[in-house]
């Protein structure tokens, strides 16, 4: 097998986006419906099937691995599963993307564990608003939970908003004073349309990138930091003033940065996607639990799957969305 994982359109692909868990605490109204169905535990891939899974992938080039959910500190023993991960050979990254409820707990043992990165997201400073978007988030555990990882150290600590229209649009500036006050990073992104949700027209409260930008501008200096020089793919980021943080914008609307895409996706339900916005995948579960397993099996699966990697996605907010699956399936 090749050591290094490359699509047909010349992009290799060094990152793998693993979901954990499709179950959360929370219930964010651009995420999720109200009442959600999780995929049964037999369907889940087991712990050792998900180091499994990583392992391959390092093995064949893969520098970077972030874990998602759904809310990947909920699924149980997941820290038995971070401290191997954090010992995989040749991983030079171990990321988190969370929402932060359980940090104020394990931001400690995340980083022992070899954690290097976390997002947390975060969507409004108020209590109430805070509350009516996430629907069952508490805002100063949230809180408590970005300032553990804040006082803990990682080389790197980014907080996602996803702006609405008409809900927290206001908040922009605020929640980039909450970033500068903290030297963390901030990324604002732009709704996708994944998953059937009811909450909202996402049509009418997409906020674009560039609207984020100009509120900023007119308090802050911005200074592009150009083309992706590490891991960070499709956001867009600059240097907020003269301090440290860094402002990030993921534009799959308004700027399509899928000619960057470094990076695949594992379902929770072991399915190896191979764009957010397309339904190409294979099942790597069906390999992983066929009879006379081998894990040579499992990296002729990976090295297959990337003929299948599309060019890249076409978001359209208006009506039905094309892709039914919800996000905490594949974890953004
Ligand atoms: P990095 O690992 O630093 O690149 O972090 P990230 O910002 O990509 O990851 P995070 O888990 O914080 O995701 C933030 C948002 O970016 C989520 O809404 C993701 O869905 C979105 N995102 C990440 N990668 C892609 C991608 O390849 N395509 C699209 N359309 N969105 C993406
Ligand atoms: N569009 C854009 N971002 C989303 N997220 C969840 N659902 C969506 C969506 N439909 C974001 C969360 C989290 C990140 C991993 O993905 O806010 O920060
Ligand atoms: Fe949970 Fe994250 Fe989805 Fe919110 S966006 S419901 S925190 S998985």
């Amino acid at each position: 097998t090749p050591s290094r994982l490359i699509d047909t359109f010349g992009r290799s692909v060094d990152y793998v986006r693993l979901s954990v868990t499709d179950r959360c605490d929370f219930r964010c109204v651009y995420c999720m419906a109200e009442d959600m169905t999780f995929a049964p535990k037999s369907e889940v891939l087991n712990l050792e099937e998900l180091h499994s899974i990583a392992k391959a992938m390092t093995d064949m080039g893969v520098r970077k691995i972030r874990l998602t959910g759904g809310e990947p500190l909920i699924r149980p023993n997941i820290m038995s599963l971070i401290e191997r991960l954090g010992a995989l050979e040749g991983l030079d990254e171990l990321a988190l993307t969370t929402n932060g409820s359980q940090l104020q707990r394990l931001a400690p043992a995340l980083k022992s564990a070899g954690v290097k990165r976390i997002n947390i997201s975060l969507d409004s400073l108020s209590p109430r608003k805070f509350r009516h978007l996430t629907r069952h988030g508490n805002l100063d555990q949230v809180i408590a939970g970005i300032d553990a990882a804040v006082a803990t150290g990682f080389d790197g600590i980014k907080l996602n908003a996803v702006i609405l229209k008409g809900r927290n649009e206001d908040e922009v500036l605020d929640l980039v004073a909450f970033a500068r006050e903290r030297d963390i990073d901030i990324a604002f992104i732009e709704e996708m349309p994944l998953g059937r949700i009811v909450e909202h027209d996402r049509e009418l409260t997409l906020c674009s990138s560039d609207e984020i930008r100009q509120q900023i501008e007119a308090h802050y200096a911005l200074t592009s930091l150009g083309d992706p020089t590490g891991t960070e793919g499709p956001a867009r980021y600059y240097q907020l003033g003269d301090s440290p943080s860094r402002v990030g914008f993921i534009s799959p609307h308004s700027n399509n940065f899928c000619h960057l895409c470094n990076r695949v996706r594992v379902t929770v339900e072991g399915r190896l996607l191979l764009c957010l916005g397309n339904e190409y995948s294979v099942d790597l579960r069906e390999v992983l639990r066929a009879d006379h397993y081998k894990a040579d099996h499992l990296k002729r699966a990976i090295v297959d799957a990337m003929a299948l990697k599309p060019e890249k996605h076409h978001f359209d907010n208006a009506g039905e969305p094309q892709i039914l699956r919800f996000m905490n399936v594949t974890g953004g």
